[in-house]
């Protein structure tokens, strides 16, 4: 289903645009807007696939808002409307990037099927931005492992969704890999059945290449992120060695923009691998003793390897949670900063991994998606750019505090 997000001044026209696409069978309104000021901030939180912009909106030029998007969000479907167009509305509207024009009163028995074939041609985009080529310039890939010395603490969680951000609103080609090695879930999490897994690359691995990468990966339709995906036995994990983990993510690189690795928390010498080629490292943690005493070893470990602090950041996840243990408690025992929050959410998270489809897409406007959000913008270096689309923006919610912590900040 193509995500369509209208916006005109006219009740009337509104209407009768949403009445026609809804007609389409693969077309679905996700909003629609009679003014035009925050209309840029919600193309990313509602995944919105083809805007349909009329000249008259209210609160923009709607061109000039064009030409942004069209710089903002390279695979986005913009169809303009407008009352009897001049030759000079039809110029600037393609030169501001535009798919399509269509003139008012709308045909409505072809202005469906117009925005669908948008649609479509959006979808081909999104496919060819995905391979590098049509990128511009070299691809400078950047590596962020996910990592946490605790188990079951959200790291899969984090990764898979960040990894869907990433390939939705970079639009650059993005790649996951699955390094839990004997019990990798993210085909669970993103619901894909790969026919290749990374027990398949071992067998070609002097013939590996870019080309060949392709072929063991698996596409997640719905964001256009590739995944590794982990093998399907565990008994095969111990034929992943070292030197494969480096090769993979060597020839990986050279076609992904993002390659985003999710972590077992066992430490063993692959996750290691992993960590050293990572650019990043994001270090999760969470508000409970163990969870703070293990990412005090890692930390300490991290230091001595001489990751600095632009390597490695530390996300607090269930940030919200009451357990009388504040985010600047975990500051001050671990002596480093947060760099971002997490909070819990576990109807969303739950129903999520159950249906297999990640937050981040079935509910984007939840504080947990949208802080995954911020985060994605973070690993982008486009932090300025992000704003928080739900209701009620998330911060760290200090809670309790205290001396729970006093026996602990000792060492
Ligand atoms: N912020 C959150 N709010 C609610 N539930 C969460 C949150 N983060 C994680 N969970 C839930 O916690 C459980 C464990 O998460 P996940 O599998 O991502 O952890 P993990 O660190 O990858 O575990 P493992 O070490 O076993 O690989 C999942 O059911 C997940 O949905
Ligand atoms: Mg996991």
């Amino acid at each position: 289903m193509a995500r369509i997000l209208i916006a005109d001044s006219d009740d009337a026209s509104r209407q009768i645009l949403r009445e026609t696409l809804e007609a389409q069978p693969k077309l679905e309104v996700v909003d629609d807007l009679d003014e035009g000021s925050e209309l840029s901030q919600l193309i990313g939180p509602l995944n919105v696939d083809v805007v349909v912009l009329d000249l008259g909106l209210r609160g923009v030029d709607a061109i000039d808002l064009a030409g942004k998007l069209r710089g903002q969000h390279r695979a986005l479907g913009i169809v303009l409307t407008g009352d009897e167009p001049t030759f000079d509305d039809l110029r600037a509207a393609l030169r501001a990037g535009a798919d399509d024009f269509l003139p008012k009163p709308l045909e409505t028995d072809t202005a469906g099927q117009n925005i669908a074939e948008v649609a479509q041609r959006v979808e081909q985009r999104r496919a060819l931005l995905a391979t590098s080529e049509f990128g511009s310039g070299p691809v400078h890939a950047k590596v962020v492992a996910v990592y946490s010395p605790q188990g079951g603490v959200g790291k899969s969680m984090l990764a898979a969704n960040l990894a869907v951000v990433l390939a939705r609103e970079s639009g650059r080609p993005t790649v996951l890999v699955d390094l839990n090695l004997q019990f990798g879930d993210i085909d669970l999490m993103l619901n894909i059945t790969p026919e290749r897994t990374v027990a398949a690359v071992i067998q070609r691995m002097n013939q590996l290449d870019a080309d060949l990468m392709e072929s063991f990966l698996t596409l997640h339709d719905d964001s256009n992120l590739k995944v590794l995906a982990a093998p399907a036995r565990p008994e095969y994990a111990d034929t992943i060695t070292t030197f494969v983990v480096e090769k993979v993510l060597q020839v990986l690189r050279e076609r992904h923009t993002y390659i985003v690795i999710d972590t077992p928390s066992f430490l063993q010498d692959t996750t290691l691998t992993a960590l050293d080629h990572s650019d990043e490292i994001i270090l999760l943690t969470a508000l409970d003793l163990l969870a703070l005493h293990n990412t005090k070893t890692a930390l300490a470990m991290m230091q001595k390897l001489r990751y600095g602090p632009d390597k490695v950041k530390l996300v607090l996840n269930r940030s919200n949670a009451d357990v009388g243990i504040s985010p600047e408690d975990v500051e001050q025992t671990l002596e480093y900063d947060i760099s971002a929050y997490i909070p819990s959410d576990g109807r969303v998270a739950v129903t999520s991994v159950n249906e297999g489809e990640p937050f981040v897409l079935s509910q984007p406007k939840t504080q947990i998606a949208q802080s995954i959000r911020r985060i994605a913008y973070q690993v982008m270096d486009r932090e300025a750019e992000f704003l928080d689309e739900s209701p009620e923006p998330v911060g760290p919610t200090p809670s309790g505090g205290g001396g729970i912590l006093g026996w602990f900040r000792g060492g």
